[in-house]
């Protein structure tokens, strides 16, 4: 299917039965759905919006074109969650129906008011000449599920942006609620720009500066910024797409990246004393990935396991992209650790010791203790003949690297098929969570992640030891309903 800009932005109404029909029938028919992580139910998923609390559960929509694997016109679907690993759709969708946003709901935040969940987001909007007009709008649901939308823009483009501005975050810091815009200026800088609520109005927005984190100034964009709360330290993490690779060198076509600053200071929309730019995942997709601090303090986040300006092989089938699993973020030593939530484990089945395995199901966790001194190789997704997703762990020079160009399709190559990161030279423990075509592995609890797609063939079922001598376990997963 060749996606022209009039398919991308044809009216959702304007597709036929026929056509949805097909699409699901595709669908259903890819050896490549994952059974435990968020998937669209047709066509792309793109970036988790609207992650929060509220009216007892855990909320989060996922960004979605509903008819096929492109980036078309954008809509978002609610799904709520009672333990943060079960989702479930909701039927509440935020469409592109009205004159502020209808090329595109675009990506956004969610927060609680009274007895309302106000969602912030942007309305993408093009004129008859394709002119993009970015406006970020509003929307409140209730607890019936009633959606209205907010008949004014809440926040204009600024005079120094281009119309790439988007993606308001809302949080609050010290009982006032703020909101953070990505942007880029008419130099064709990345920036973000920060936003106080008069009176605590989310309707009445003023500006408060351009947000100082010791921005590097090689971004032409930053997409989906985040601030996030721990201990009462400021953590931003944004997307600086064209980040420079002297800054910090990366494989992925747009990368996702962190810093962890001292304190916050609200009247000069400073980030105090930053810390180094890092990188928040080393895997081959990790994107947009969405953060908000919890009623109970804890900041969870959730990544989108995707990338744009990227074909994947389920393309075919007519689904991309998959959310990650809901990780908390914890600092220890002043280092940032991202884990799955505690109730993860409650999808554990079967559980056996650690061996060659010819044939898995592909839905499973490994719990690995890797000793010092030592070359470790796995190979996942391993066919007869030994190939597969290779993990390489070497604890005697510190590095742990990823190979996918054995694992069935291969796609993205220009970016590379391999992926490494630092470790320190000592013994470590690695969960690696398996789902399909879908991988998350975790170093020393959240110390290092690398999360990615990998597109097996139909034999790339095994597991396989190849070298050195860890210990563990092997969890089947299982993603039933809990009956309690
Ligand atoms: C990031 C992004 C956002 C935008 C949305 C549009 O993936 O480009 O900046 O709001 O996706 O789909």
């Amino acid at each position: 299917m060749t996606w022209t800009t009039e398919k991308r932005y044809r009216r959702y109404e304007d597709w036929t039965k026929e056509e949805c029909q097909n699409i699901k029938e595709t669908i259903a028919s890819s050896p490549w759905r994952a059974t435990y992580h968020v998937e669209p139910e047709t066509g792309l998923l793109n970036d988790p919006n609207g992650f929060s609390y509220f009216d007892g559960k855990w909320v989060v929509f996922y960004q979605n074109f509903p008819f096929g694997a492109a980036h078309g016109l954008k809509s978002w679907v609610q799904l709520e969650s009672e333990d943060l690993v079960h989702f479930t759709p909701t039927g509440v969708k935020v469409l592109p129906d009205t004159d502020l946003d209808s090329h595109g709901a675009y990506s956004g935040s969610a927060m609680q008011f009274g007895d309302k969940l106000f969602l912030f987001y942007t309305g993408n909007v093009r004129d008859e000449n394709w002119i993009r007009h970015p406006y970020q709008i509003g929307a409140l649901l209730d607890k019936q599920g009633n959606l209205t939308k907010i008949d004014k823009v809440l926040i204009e483009q600024p005079e120094e942006a281009t119309d790439h501005f988007r993606d308001p975050q809302i949080f609050t810091y010290h009982d006032q609620y703020y909101t953070i815009v990505g942007g880029q200026t008419k130099d064709k800088k990345g920036y973000i720009k920060l936003y106080k609520a008069v009176d605590n109005d989310y309707s009445n927005w003023e500006v408060v500066g351009d947000l100082n984190f010791e921005n590097d100034n090689t971004a032409y964009m930053m997409e989906c910024p985040n601030l996030v709360f721990i201990d009462e330290q400021p953590v931003l993490l944004y997307c600086p797409q064209g980040l420079a690779k002297d800054v910090y060198q990366y494989d992925n076509i747009y990368p996702n990246m962190y810093k962890i600053g001292q304190s916050f200071d609200t009247d000069s929309a400073t980030m105090v004393n930053p810390g180094p730019l890092l990188n928040l995942d080393y895997g081959f997709e990790c994107y947009a990935t969405q953060a908000f601090n919890a009623p109970d303090g804890r900041a969870l986040a959730v990544s989108w396991l995707g990338l744009p300006d990227v074909e994947y092989p389920s393309d075919r089938f007519n689904h991309q992209g998959t959310f990650s699993l809901v990780k908390e973020l914890t600092l220890k030593d002043g280092k940032l650790y991202q884990y799955p939530v505690a109730a993860i484990t409650d999808l554990r089945s079967h559980k056996e010791e650690l061996a060659d395995k010819c044939q898995t199901n592909n839905t499973y966790e490994l719990e690995l203790e890797i000793p010092a001194n030592e070359q470790t190789e796995l190979i996942l997704f391993a066919d007869q003949d030994g190939k597969g997703l290779q993990v390489l762990f070497d604890t005697e020079n510190g590095l742990v690297s990823l190979d996918r160009s054995q694992a069935g399709e291969q796609y993205a190559l220009d970016f590379g098929t391999k992926r490494t990161c630092p470790i320190d030279n000592q013994s470590i423990n690695v969960n690696i969570f398996i789902d399909k075509s879908v991988f998350e592995l975790f170093i020393n609890k959240g110390e290092k992640v690398f999360s990615g797609r990998v597109f097996p063939n139909q034999d790339q079922t095994g597991i396989l030891l190849k070298q050195g001598n860890p210990t563990g376990h092997y969890y089947e997963l299982e993603y039933g309903r809990k009956t309690n």
